[in-house]
């Protein structure tokens, strides 16, 4: 059985989905849910849900990446996972720290990459003009949102649509997409999951 970390920073739907598709046949199961915020919502969830938690703090270490990525470290090494899935982690990664997960490591992105890497991405895709957005899932790599895509699940955008309501839209997307790339990974296929 496959073991998977799942690093958040807030409300953790994501999470809850990977977590709750973690179940029977499925070749992982959750080890660890870790946040860098202290308050995060998913914390709370991912309690109730039984899985074990952990914060790092990122304000404890200012502006000293190594000695967040080494507590980072530490917390991840002591629940020894197979596989990290990032789901809504807020904070960018240096290639020191990815390099020692590489190839285990997964992310999910709010939109249609290589569009729109970084924030605010279903603003940007409307003020592009774009017909389409949706979510991404990509092995991380050094690169920022850059690496493999896993999979991808995109939606029409509406002439009416906010920046909200295309993030509504999207996340129900993202809770289906996920999972079905993680189960894949587990099995050890990077083949490329499309939706719908
Ligand atoms: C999700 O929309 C996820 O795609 C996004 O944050 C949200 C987290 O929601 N991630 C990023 O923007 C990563 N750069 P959740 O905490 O409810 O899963």
């Amino acid at each position: 059985m496959k073991r998977v970390a799942i690093l958040i920073s807030g409300g953790g739907s994501n999470m809850v989905s990977l977590a709750q598709s973690m179940t029977s046949g499925h070749p992982a199961r959750p080890c660890l849910v870790l946040s860098n915020v202290p308050g995060a919502g998913g914390l709370a969830k991912a309690a109730d849900l039984g899985i074990k938690t952990a914060v790092v703090d990122h304000k404890l270490y200012g502006a000293d990446r190594a000695a967040f990525e080494s507590a980072l470290t530490a917390a991840l090494e002591a629940a020894e996972p197979d596989i990290i899935a990032l789901a809504g982690f807020m904070r960018i990664l240096t290639p020191g720290f990815i390099s020692r997960w590489q190839g285990r490591m997964l992310n999910i992105h709010p939109s249609l990459l290589p569009k729109y890497k970084g924030l605010n991405t279903h603003a940007r895709a409307i003020e592009a003009g774009d017909t389409e957005a949706g979510c991404s899932v990509h092995e991380v790599t050094a690169e920022l949102d850059g690496g493999p895509i896993l999979g991808q699940a995109r939606v029409a955008i509406a002439q009416n649509d906010s920046a909200d309501s295309l993030a509504a839209r999207i996340l129900p997307l993202e809770h289906t997409l996920y999972p079905a790339v993680l189960k894949r990974f587990a099995e050890g296929s990077k083949d490329t999951v499309l939706l719908p």
